[in-house]
């Protein structure tokens, strides 16, 4: 397979076991370029464990992760940032001394590796760079973060943060986006700002993301294609439609809400 023709992000025949827990069995997930895929299941099914193994944090048992078509199965979270894979952390992971602007210029400045991170933490502000200033201002702007943008990082509402947290993944003008809960904590509006954002973010771009989330409707929405997991297996993927009204997911779902 060609690097053109190659999904962005597989994940083929993951298996981990936790002593005698399996808490993935044989799991494959493709992301093709340009699309959002999303992650969803009950408490337990898998889902942070095979975010944790696409970013590079767990080993698994068996199987592997390509990248653009190469195998990045044993390569650290940070080479395979270097290849295009972002991802959103805590909140707490944010530069916490510097501005909301800063941070996304650091995660531009990083991907491209134009500066050293040193310079950049002692030097920031000093040099402008009209693309910089027009991704990052864009992203600021798209996510409604331009009134914050001065602000240090760790002076911001949980909600606020999470979102400086997907522009900080988008700053890097990644590949590949693995969205850890990104709408956790946001409140109704912020949540919409979100979707609107990951949805502009894909228009004349080939950027994929990969979305693990609670909020099912704000998956389904989304999404192009879903995976459910459970208790470490794989019940069911298909269309956003296809996946609601699946009596398997139903079943799994039992007790929570999905929405007919
Ligand atoms: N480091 C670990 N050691 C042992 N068991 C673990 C470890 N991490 C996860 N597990 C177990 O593996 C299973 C899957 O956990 P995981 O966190 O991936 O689920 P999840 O789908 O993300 O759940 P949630 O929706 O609650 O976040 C669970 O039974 C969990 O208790
Ligand atoms: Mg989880």
């Amino acid at each position: 397979m060609s690097a053109d023709t190659a999904p962005a992000l597989t994940a083929s025949g993951v298996t981990v076991r936790f002593g005698g827990l399996t808490a993935l069995d044989a799991i494959d997930v493709e992301v093709a370029p340009g699309t959002t895929v999303g992650l969803v299941g009950p408490n337990g099914a898998g889902k942070t464990t095979l975010f944790n193994v696409l970013s590079g944090l767990l080993r698994p048992n068996e199987g592997a992760v390509h990248l653009a078509g190469r195998d990045v199965t044993r390569l650290s979270p940070t080479v395979r940032a270097r290849r295009g894979l972002a991802r959103t952390y805590q909140r707490s992971e944010l530069f916490t001394e510097l501005t909301v602007r800063e941070n996304l210029v650091l995660a531009y400045r990083a991907r491209r590796r134009t500066h050293h991170l040193a310079l950049d933490l002692l030097g920031l502000g000093r040099r402008r760079d009209e693309q910089e200033d027009a991704t990052v201002d864009g992203l600021l702007a798209r996510l409604g973060l331009d009134e914050v943008a001065a602000k240090l990082a760790d002076s911001l509402p949980l909600g606020t943060g999470r979102l400086v947290e997907v522009g900080r993944a988008l700053a890097a003008e990644p590949d590949v986006v693995l969205l850890d809960e990104p709408s956790a904590g946001l409140d109704e509006h912020e949540t919409e700002l979100l979707a609107e954002v990951l949805r502009r973010a894909r228009v004349g771009s080939t950027v994929a993301f990969l979305l693990v989330e609670h909020d099912v409707d704000l998956v389904l929405g989304l999404s192009d294609h879903v995976y459910v997991l459970d208790f470490g297996r794989c019940i069911a993927a298909g269309a956003p439609e296809v996946v609601r009204a699946d009596p398997a997911v139903r079943a799994a779902y039992l007790g929570t809400e999905v929405e007919t």
